[in-house]
C-alpha cells in the first residue's frame, strides 16, 4: 500500500517517536490529515490508545524496522493484505472447548498470526509449532506465544507432512480466507490418527459448489466432521465483517479416508507396488 506523501511527512517527521510496539506523534495535525494518518496506521496493524499514559498507536508487534522500511519504500504490506485478521477471544474459546487440549498434546498452528490461539493453546499445556510466513509476526511468536517451534516460512509450500516422525494430535487454525480451502487440505495431511483438526473457515465452505469446496465438505461429512457456525459478528472486534463456521475435523472414525499423517507416511510404499 502507498503511502501519501503528507502522511509520510508526518511519520518521517524527527519528532514523530517510534519505540518498540508504540508510534506516538507529538504535535499537532489538523483533522483531515490526522485521520488520514490514523487510516494508515489502523492498515499497518495499529490501534489508538487513548490513554493518559499511552497516547499513542500501539502494534501487536516492535514496529521501529517496519517503519523504517515503511518509510523508506514510501509504501507497506497492510495487515489485511496477507489475510491477517487476529482471532476474536471468544472464538478462540470456542476452539479450545472443542479441541479440549490436555497438557502435553502436540498442536500445530500453521498460519499463527501472533498466536491468538496458539499462546492459550500453550497457555493449556500444548506442545505448540507454529508457522507464519510475515516475518514481523513470527518475530512476536518467538518472543510471546510458548510455541516448540516457530517456522516463517509458507505453510503451503515449504513444510511437508514427512518433515515430522509423527502426526499431531491437534491443528488448530484460522487461515487466511483468500485460500482457506487449500489450507485446511494441506493441513489434514499433518494430523495424526485419532487426532482432531479445528479451523475457523468463511461460511462459503457450507455451500460453495465447486470442486475443491464440495470435495473438502463431503470428506468432512464422510468422516464424521461437522461445521459449526459462528454467530455474524465473531470476527467484528479484528474489523472483518464476515460469516464463518468451525470446521472439526476428526481422525478416529474407522475406515477414516483422510489423508493424513500416516497415509503420508505409508504412501511410498503404496507407489513402490506399482514401480517393480
Ligand atoms: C486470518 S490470520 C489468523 C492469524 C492467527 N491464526 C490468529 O488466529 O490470530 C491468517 C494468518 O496467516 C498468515 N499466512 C497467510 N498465508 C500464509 C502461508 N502460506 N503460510 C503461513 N502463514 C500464512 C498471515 O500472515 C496471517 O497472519
Amino acid at each position: 500500500m502507498k503511502i501519501p506523501s503528507d502522511v509520510l511527512d508526518v511519520l518521517a517527521d524527527p519528532r514523530t517517536l517510534i519505540e518498540g510496539d508504540r508510534l506516538h506523534i507529538p504535535f499537532e495535525l489538523d483533522r483531515p490529515l490526522y485521520e488520514r494518518v490514523n487510516k494508515l496506521l489502523k492498515e499497518a496493524g495499529g490501534k489508538w490508545d487513548g490513554r493518559k499514559a499511552v497516547r499513542a498507536h500501539v502494534f501487536p508487534h516492535p514496529i521501529e524496522d517496519f517503519m523504517q522500511q515503511a518509510i523508506l519504500a514510501g509504501e507497506f504490506m497492510s495487515r489485511l493484505d496477507l489475510g491477517w485478521y487476529p482471532t476474536p477471544p471468544n472464538v478462540v474459546h470456542e476452539i479450545l472447548e472443542q479441541a479440549s487440549i490436555r497438557p502435553g498434546m502436540t498442536v500445530l498452528e500453521p498460519s499463527a498470526g501472533t498466536g491468538a490461539i496458539a499462546g492459550p493453546a500453550a497457555g493449556r499445556g500444548g506442545v505448540v509449532d507454529c508457522v507464519e510466513i510475515d516475518e514481523r509476526r513470527a518475530a512476536v511468536l518467538e518472543e510471546r506465544c510458548g510455541a516448540r517451534m516457530v517456522l516463517h516460512g509458507d505453510f503451503l509450500t515449504d513444510l511437508n507432512p514427512l518433515d515430522y516422525a509423527e502426526g499431531f494430535r491437534r491443528v488448530l487454525m484460522n487461515p487466511p480466507f483468500t485460500n482457506a480451502v487449500d489450507h485446511v487440505n494441506h493441513a489434514l495431511g499433518f494430523l495424526g490418527d485419532d487426532a482432531l483438526l479445528v479451523s475457523v473457515m468463511p461460511d462459503s465452505i457450507t455451500w460453495r459448489n465447486d470442486r475443491a469446496h464440495t470435495q473438502l465438505r463431503d470428506l468432512v461429512e464422510r468422516n464424521g466432521g461437522e461445521f459449526i457456525p459462528l454467530p455474524p459478528d465473531a470476527f467484528k472486534p479484528s474489523g472483518a465483517d464476515v460469516y464463518t463456521v468451525l470446521a472439526v475435523v476428526p481422525t478416529g472414525q474407522d475406515g477414516c479416508t483422510i489423508r493424513n499423517h500416516t497415509w503420508h507416511v505409508n504412501r511410498p510404499r503404496q507407489l513402490d507396488l506399482f514401480t517393480v
